[in-house]
């Protein structure tokens, strides 16, 4: 379960805390999932962003990332409205939960693979409650990574690349997409496009 109180990563528990002296109106916790619990899609992203959802306690809101996230979602009927502004603004998530494979805020945006694999059990708990049938949408390499590693399945098994999809246990179906990064987005490794193009194959699964 989450564990709005973890400090089982110690370089993160104290880079949090000085995150939190630093600005002491921002959230500066482990970012709890957020969306409905029975939800058949999961969107699975990497760690808070430091002026996104470390600042207001919802994955991807904040910063620039959510922008296309939130838009796309909208567009495919996972979500109430086209923007996440904070986490009292009421908007929903429809038959979608959001989740990061890393709840803290990493420095430089990098969790090393020691806390990845530290917080894996919180993850494992949202997979595990996946129904069959479900989707779990990673996005990038560490957030598939972590999935997989979830499901104690190999690496080698399941190689990341976006719009790729994998079968998992249970009828799940992994699909994979670059993240949505204001990097990414800017450089046009992930457009618009192609962002649509998942979200529209995580929507036929689950609605095939
Ligand atoms: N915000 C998040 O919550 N997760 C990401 O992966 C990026 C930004």
């Amino acid at each position: 379960m989450f564990d709005p109180d973890c400090r089982r990563c110690p370089r993160l528990a104290t880079f949090l805390d000085e995150v939190k002296t630093q600005y002491p109106a921002y959230h500066a916790r482990p970012v709890p999932p957020f969306g409905d619990p029975s939800a058949r899609l999961l969107v699975v992203g990497l760690a808070p962003g430091m002026h996104g959802a470390n600042a207001t306690g919802r994955p991807f809101t904040g910063d620039h990332a959510g922008i296309l996230l939130y838009q796309t979602l909208h567009r495919h009927g996972f979500a109430s409205r086209p923007e996440s502004l904070a986490a009292d603004d009421g908007l929903e998530l429809i038959d979608c939960r959001i989740t990061n494979a890393v709840k803290c805020l990493p420095p430089q945006n990098k969790p090393v693979g020691a806390e990845i694999n530290a917080c894996r059990d919180f993850l494992a708990v949202e997979l595990d409650g996946l129904p069959e049938g479900a989707v779990v949408l990673a996005l990038g390499s560490i957030a598939h990574k972590s999935v997989v590693a979830a499901f104690g399945l190999r690496q080698k098994d399941y190689v990341f690349a976006h719009g790729a999809e994998h079968a998992l246990p249970g009828g799940r179906v992994l699909l994979d997409s670059y993240h949505c990064s204001r990097y990414n987005t800017q450089t046009r490794r992930l457009t618009e496009t192609m962002f649509d193009a998942v979200f529209a194959r995580a929507r036929a699964l689950l609605d095939g």
